[in-house]
């Protein structure tokens, strides 16, 4: 499909309500090429969206716009944003500067990838089954953190835990930093730029270590959708199989858990490629509600068991 033209000053002038510029915008959506799963489904969605960012109102109320006239600035503020996202391909969550996950709002921008993780349905339920009782869990870490809303969701749920949530890329600690401070979990969570857990070797040991890291490899970074490739790299790609991150978390995992701790990871497609790399690892796929079952968890006693000769393996920078 290739792109459709530019709306005519002709063909705009025609908008007048709301509603008639939502109609408007998805058709021209549908008629382009953009690719939906950047915490949005599909054009509504993302329509409804740029909407609230041009009229201020929020997501339930914006049903009072539906059969009003938009003002000018109203008007003129949906086209352009629009427009930029049919014809550069910016993620709606970057033209908004949020997203939401979990209920919860994340400021986003360039700096990190746009929450989308499998691990909102885990956290809840699926995951604290593997563990002691809720309040007993102490020490939980977030690996490969970005915006940092998993290791908010983390310290939500697990209200009696320090959080350690690490990243690579300095930028998207800045951004991590602004949505501790706004969830208000500055105390409990402590940000750490370092590769995979290293600034973390040799200290407490940990209940829980969850991770969203980069694991698409280099070629099927290759073929992403354009507005992928508006998200830092790093967010995605891990070397030529995927696993470059992987291999060290789980290095490191085999030092830093506790004896009853556990290991949990997203790892996109790189199921089968998980197998075939550590054959005699015991991994359990955890259900998710689309099918695709792509989080992995591994218990501590099996990690030592299968894995890893040297502790110190996978230490980084
Ligand atoms: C897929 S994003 C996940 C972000 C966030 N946890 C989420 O679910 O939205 C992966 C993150 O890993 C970071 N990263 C890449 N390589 C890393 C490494 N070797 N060590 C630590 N973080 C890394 C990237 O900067 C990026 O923020």
């Amino acid at each position: 499909m290739s792109a459709p033209s530019r709306p005519t000053p002709a063909q705009t002038a025609r908008l007048r309500t709301g509603g008639d510029h939502l109609r408007f915008a998805n058709k021209l959506l549908q008629a382009s090429d953009v690719a939906y799963g950047q915490g949005f489904l599909d054009e509504q969605e993302e329509s409804l969206t740029l909407m609230g960012a041009a009229t201020g109102l929020a997501w339930e109320k914006l049903p009072q716009c539906f059969e009003r006239a938009l003002k000018p600035a109203e008007k003129a503020k949906f086209l352009a944003l629009l427009e930029r996202r049919v014809f550069e391909r910016i993620p709606t969550a970057y033209l908004v500067g949020e997203a939401w996950l979990g209920g919860l709002r994340f400021r986003v921008d360039e700096r990190v990838i746009v929450p989308r993780s499998y691990f909102v349905e885990l956290i809840p339920e699926a995951i604290p089954r593997w563990l002691p009782p809720i309040e007993q869990v102490k020490r939980v870490a977030d690996v490969c953190t970005g915006s940092g809303c998993l290791a908010i969701l983390l310290a939500k749920r697990f209200p009696q835990a320090k959080v350690d949530a690490t990243d690579l890329s300095a930028p998207a600690l800045e951004v991590a930093k602004l949505n501790v401070a706004d969830h208000g979990e500055a105390k409990r969570i402590q940000l750490h730029e370092t590769d995979t857990m290293t600034a973390l070797l040799g200290g407490p040991k940990f209940d829980l270590i969850l991770s969203n890291p980069p694991y698409e490899p280099e070629g099927i970074y290759r073929r992403l959708p354009a507005e992928f490739k508006k998200e830092p790299k790093n967010s995605l790609v891990s070397g030529k199989d995927g696993l470059d991150v992987i291999r060290k978390l789980l290095a490191q995992a085999t030092e830093l858990l506790q004896p009853h701790g556990v290991l949990v990871i997203e790892v996109g497609g790189l199921r089968d490629a998980m197998h075939q790399a550590w054959p005699k690892l015991p991994m359990l796929w955890l259900p998710t509600a689309d099918g695709l079952d792509c989080v992995v968890l591994i218990q501590a006693a099996d990690l030592r068991a299968a894995l890893v000769k040297s502790p110190r393996a996978g230490r980084g920078r």
